[in-house]
Order: structure tokens, then C-alpha cells, then sequence
């Protein structure tokens, strides 16, 4: 797949629309998280330094086509010392730009329109640039009018995160050096039965956990208690084990998993083999056999791919054993040079952050959503209309 990018483009005094996926985690008007921020900035760089002006357009959130300030992009205008632009639609301040100004365009999902891909609305946002940027990999899988329908306004190209992004994954899915582990968890076996295939197809052995796990344990009849877990997925669970067997994959559910009386952050936590879960028992971790058995399969793998903690990470400490052992075994094993390592995902690069090993990975996607779909081998919409002709 060849992109078209920003590299070679003359931008001296061209108004540049580049769209930025902020959609980053925000708690009483701070960032928690600014990741997507940080790795956004080389493409700002570059054009700030090639003399474009540029208007950065993103989402936050879902305000479904409201007009609702707790999802203002203020926060993140204030983190990188941006001017913010209170309406995407309003181009008066193209007039007062100069060459390397860059500014933010408030919320595009304020306009139910965005989610819709509305061609009017897309003409309206491209309205006023010569050319259209995208660097927001973790939205590609959207069809929407910042991602899509500006295209047909406006010349469009690939960022250089999103290029990035694509020459990583790309590269390890292409030829990884086996054995390849990969780690997949999270809440649902629904949302993820094409990346589960597509991971089985390319990996030595899946590890599956968090409630996703839950769902694989119910499937082959142990005791889950009072927990979360997709109780109507069991057969869909038994394919992918069967799949898993034709592909010669081994494939690994939680052993044991650390539980509580209720779903809550100060629970008390007990750990218990799978066997031992009571009716009343709410699975919230996994348990130490299992963090230790998914060390000793790190260990052994010269390519490691993780999306999903496996339990509550952001309940620290209680709840964040079992993901920071992961985390931290993968760190370990990749700062010493014996691990490609590939992580995506919200809640998992949250969790490396925590565990403060987030440069100790190989690579590090913005993508969630965009991640398992590009994995699965999915056309990402936001990126099948940079593809060179
Ligand atoms: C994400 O966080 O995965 C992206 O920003 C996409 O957000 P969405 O799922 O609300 O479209």
C-alpha cells in the first residue's frame, strides 16, 4: 500500500486542514492521557516548519451532534498552547493567518453531520484550505466526514503518524519473527471474533483474558460467578477454539482470577483457580497462575502483540496485577533486545504508561478500534482514500 504523503510538498503559505485524533482522556479540564497528543506533534512540526497554516480539526468523545462542552476540545487548545476556533465551520480566521500559524477547530462531532459523512458539511469544512492532512490513524476506521468526505474537496495526504502507524503494523504482520504470542483481552468476544481469527491465523499461541477470557471459561463449562462476561457468546467461543485448533495455534485461557464481592475500585480481593469461583464471586483480575503462565509464554516469544488489559488496570494496585505483569514482562523482554513488541489500545497504553514502560515497547499504536480492524486486515476507510492511484 502506497500513501500519498506530505513529504516533497511545497506548503510554503497553503492552508492546510490536517485532521488530529485527540480524542484523549479528560478529567475536570485536564488531560490524563495526552499520548495521541504527543505522537501527533512531528506532523505539526513539519508543516508549522514548512510554512503552512494549519487548522487542526478532531473529535472528542461522543456529544452526538450536540453542542455539549464537557466534550470541548478547550482542554487539549490549552495543553498544547493553541488558539481554539469555537466552530469548525467558521473560516473568518483564515483571513489573519500566517505562514507556520497553527489553531484548533472545536469539536467536529458537534455536527451530527460529521458522523453522517454529509457531503455539504464535508464542503463546508474543506471550505477556505488547499489541502487536507490526515494524521489520525486511531479514527481511519470511520467513515466520517473529516476522515472521508473532505477528500473530495480538497488533495489529501497522509500525516506522518499515520504513515507510521501503517508501515509499523503493516511490517508485523507481514513477516513476524516466530514464535508469535498474542495477547488479546477486554470486555467482549462479539467485537473481536475477526481480529481473534485474523491473530490465530498469524500467531504460535493467543492468549485471551479479561472478561473476554470470562466468556472462553463459561464456554468450557467453569464456574464465572457474578461477573462480567457474554453469556449468549459460548458458541461463538467454541468455533474460535476449534478455528484456533485447525490453524495449529495453541490457545490460552485464565487459569485463575482475582475476585471480589462487588464490582468496585476498594473491594477486597481474594484469588481463586477458576474452580473455586463462587455464584456470588465477581471476577475482576486475572490471578497470579495465570500472570506467572502468561510471563513464562512472554518469555518465549520473539514477537508479542497485546490489546486489552485483563482486568480493572486503572483500579491500582489491587486490581492492576495481572495487566502490569504483562506489561512488565513485555518491557523486560524488549529492553533487552529479545522481543518485537506491538501494543494498541486505549486502557492497554494506558496501562504501560502506569507501569511507566511505555518507551521500553517496540511500537506503541494510537489506535483502538482502528488497531484490531487494520489487524484484521480490514479497509480502514480514512486510509483507503490516500492510497496512491
Ligand atoms: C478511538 O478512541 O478509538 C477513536 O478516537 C475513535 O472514537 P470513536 O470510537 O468514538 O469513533
Amino acid at each position: 500500500m502506497k500513501l500519498r504523503t506530505i513529504e516533497g510538498l511545497d506548503l510554503r503559505g497553503k492552508y492546510v486542514l490536517l485532521r488530529d485524533d485527540f480524542n484523549v482522556q479528560i478529567l475536570d479540564g485536564k488531560i490524563t492521557e495526552a499520548f495521541r497528543i504527543e505522537r501527533s506533534q512531528p506532523t505539526i512540526n513539519f508543516l508549522r516548519d514548512a510554512g503552512a497554516r494549519v487548522a487542526i480539526c478532531s473529535h472528542l468523545g461522543r456529544p452526538k451532534g450536540e453542542r455539549d462542552m464537557k466534550y470541548s476540545l478547550r482542554p487539549v487548545a490549552e495543553y498544547m498552547n493553541l488558539p481554539l476556533i469555537d466552530d469548525c465551520l467558521n473560516k473568518d480566521f483564515l483571513a489573519n493567518m500566517h505562514d507556520g500559524d497553527v489553531v484548533i477547530l472545536e469539536n467536529v462531532r458537534f455536527y451530527s453531520e460529521e458522523e453522517d459523512n454529509n457531503p455539504d458539511f464535508a464542503r463546508a469544512l474543506a471550505n477556505g484550505f488547499d489541502l487536507f492532512v490526515n494524521d489520525a490513524f486511531a479514527v481511519s476506521h470511520r467513515a466520517h466526514a473529516s476522515t472521508v468526505g473532505v477528500t473530495e474537496f480538497l488533495p489529501s495526504y497522509a500525516g506522518l503518524l499515520l504513515a507510521s502507524e501503517i508501515e509499523n503494523i503493516t511490517r508485523v504482520m507481514a513477516g513476524p519473527k516466530h514464535p508469535v504470542l498474542s495477547i488479546v483481552a477486554g470486555s467482549k468476544v462479539s467485537t473481536k471474533i475477526g481480529v481473534l481469527r485474523a491473530l490465530i491465523r498469524l500467531s504460535d499461541t493467543v492468549i485471551v483474558g479479561g472478561a473476554l477470557g470470562t466468556t472462553f471459561n463459561f464456554a468450557m463449562g467453569e464456574p464465572v460467578g457474578n461477573s462480567l462476561y457474554e453469556p449468549d457468546q459460548v458458541e461463538n467461543a467454541l468455533e474460535i477454539m476449534k478455528y484456533a485448533r485447525e490453524n495449529n495455534c495453541r490457545f490460552l485461557v485464565p487459569l485463575d482470577k482475582g475476585v471480589g464481592p462487588v464490582f468496585e475500585a476498594d473491594a477486597p480481593r481474594t484469588d481463586k483457580d477458576m474452580a473455586d469461583i463462587l455464584p456470588d464471586d465477581v471476577i475482576i483480575d486475572g490471578g497470579p497462575k495465570t500472570a506467572a503462565r502468561d510471563a513464562d509464554e512472554i518469555g518465549r516469544a520473539a514477537t508479542v502483540i497485546w490489546n486489552g488489559t485483563v482486568g480493572m488496570a486503572e483500579w491500582q494496585p489491587t486490581w492492576s496485577y495481572g495487566s502490569f505483569a504483562i506489561a512488565r514482562a513485555i518491557a523486560e523482554k524488549t529492553r533487552a533486545g529479545k522481543l518485537h513488541s506491538i501494543v494498541g489500545g486505549g486502557d492497554t497504553v494506558a496501562c504501560l504508561d502506569a507501569c511507566g514502560v511505555m518507551d521500553d515497547i517496540t511500537y506503541v499504536s494510537t489506535g483502538g478500534g482502528a488497531f484490531l480492524e487494520f489487524i484484521e486486515g480490514k479497509d480502514l476507510p480514512g486510509i483507503s482514500v490516500l492510497i496512491e492511484k
